[in-house]
């Protein structure tokens, strides 16, 4: 599996095959397919779901995905899990310093830390955000999550995603969307790796409607890249990892499941370089909501109110005049998980590091710390800030985020988070 080239363009009806002749034509499910392979469908929604949302593949496969031992509970990876707070949810703003790098080996499965969630797989809405830090590669072991789909953010070394569909390949500042169900073995080629994963127990996430904005800009379809067709035919004593209703589960598994020798349709892992973004704002003045840096959504069941926004914070220019130019100070009814990638955020001076987290619940307030708010107070704004070297992002979801108890007690917790805004002075001068 060694393939590592792409198609392009968002939710396109893919086909590709790695040997030649193996994809059927004219049909998806011949009394014999080609080369003495079994025909699989992978459903990413509802049979009949509306045509513009539905997904689904058709996989083309050395045998199909029923063969593999029982299922037992799996305790290799304890700190990830959908166990989202077991008590009162504390509306305090948080943040945390970068996950420490392990210091035992751990592969992608073994070094992911639940960090907070809402919603449940059962429930089919909500989110699980969580943190990796690994320093091995998945050997031996493939996984795949019956829960959500997979959005990948790695923020420090790259990622060799071998999935059942193809090879996707991500670096920081790109990332790595996975559907519901496919099965995937994460390799490190820097030998080590740290990031951010977040579960989409809802719709799919899909491109943002463009209202006013028009055809073109954010994310471009075409930027989207899928990869070709790539598979192994390997045997020998091997383990199948499980996410299930929330719980891990192991079956041994005597093959490679990447034996997919082609498949088509649109229900396919992608990749997205965040750097691509076509990033839009204010030339006048103030600056619109940071809806107008949506990557990806998933939609809720009411319009216009997201399960799932992936928000970035990229390189920019601030032209606004008499403008307050950094984000303002805000309350929102959704809740907000932040992370950084690269370089610094604008609102924050300092404490917000390249592989940290903030968690910003609904109605809690927040925004700019003191030093940032007194210097763009004073900032000369007959000159644009170009803000360079930079990548923010943000989950942002409808409903309250429960951080886990993990999470409250990690030691890498920035406990004195909210003094960052204790600065800030009082300025009301009435008129006497
Ligand atoms: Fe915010």
């Amino acid at each position: 599996m060694d393939s590592n080239q792409y198609m392009t363009g968002f939710g396109n009806h893919f086909a590709s095959e790695a040997i030649a002749g193996a994809l059927p034509v004219g049909r998806n499910s011949p009394q014999q397919v080609a080369l003495g392979l079994y025909a699989e469908q992978l459903s990413g929604t509802a049979f009949t779901a509306p045509r513009a949302d539905n997904r689904r593949s058709w996989l083309y496969r050395i045998r199909p995905a029923a063969i593999h031992g029982p299922f037992a509970a799996f305790d290799g990876a304890a700190r990830f899990h959908n166990v989202f707070g077991d008590g009162p949810v504390s509306p305090d703003q948080l943040r945390w310093s970068p996950l420490p790098l392990p210091q035992a080996p751990a592969d992608f499965i073994e070094g992911l830390v639940a960090m907070a969630g809402n919603g449940s797989a059962e429930s089919q809405h909500g989110v699980g955000i969580h943190l990796y830090a690994a320093n091995r590669d998945m050997a031996g072991r493939w996984f795949y999550n019956a829960d959500a789909e997979l959005l990948i953010v790695p923020q420090l070394g790259r990622l060799r995603i071998a999935t059942e569909l193809g090879v996707l390949e991500v670096e920081p500042q790109q990332v790595a969307v996975i559907p519901r169900g496919i099965r995937l073995a994460v390799m490190l080629p820097d030998g080590q790796a740290r990031g951010y994963l977040c579960e989409n127990f809802g719709a799919p996430l899909r491109l943002p409607e463009l209202g006013p904005i028009g055809a073109n800009g954010l994310a471009n379809p075409r930027d989207f890249q899928t990869p070709v067709a790539a598979y192994e035919d390997v045997e020998g004593d091997f383990e199948l990892i499980a996410k299930f209703q929330g719980h891990l589960w192991r079956a041994d598994i005597g093959h490679s499941p990447l034996d997919v020798v082609a498949w088509h349709g649109n229900c396919a892992p992608y990749r997205y370089d965040l750097r691509r973004f076509n990033t839009i704002g204010s030339i006048s003045f103030d600056h619109p909501d940071p809806s107008i840096f949506t990557v990806l959504t998933s939609p809720s069941d009411t319009p216009g109110t997201a399960n799932l926004d992936l928000v970035i914070f990229p390189p920019r220019w601030l032209v606004a005049q008499d403008t307050f130019r950094p984000p303002w100070f805000h309350r929102n009814v959704a809740s907000e998980f932040m992370g950084l990638v690269h370089g610094a955020y604008d609102a924050r001076a300092e404490g917000f590091a390249p592989g940290g987290a903030s968690l910003h619940n609904g109605m809690s307030g927040h925004g700019p710390d003191a030093a940032t708010f007194e210097r763009a107070s004073h900032a000369d704004l007959s000159r644009p800030d170009v803000i360079t070297d930079t990548m923010a992002f943000m989950f942002e979801t409808r409903a309250v985020l429960r951080p886990t108890r993990q999470a409250l007690q990690a030691p890498h917790r920035q406990r004195d988070y909210q003094q960052c805004w204790a600065g800030l002075k009082r300025n009301f001068q009435p008129p006497r």
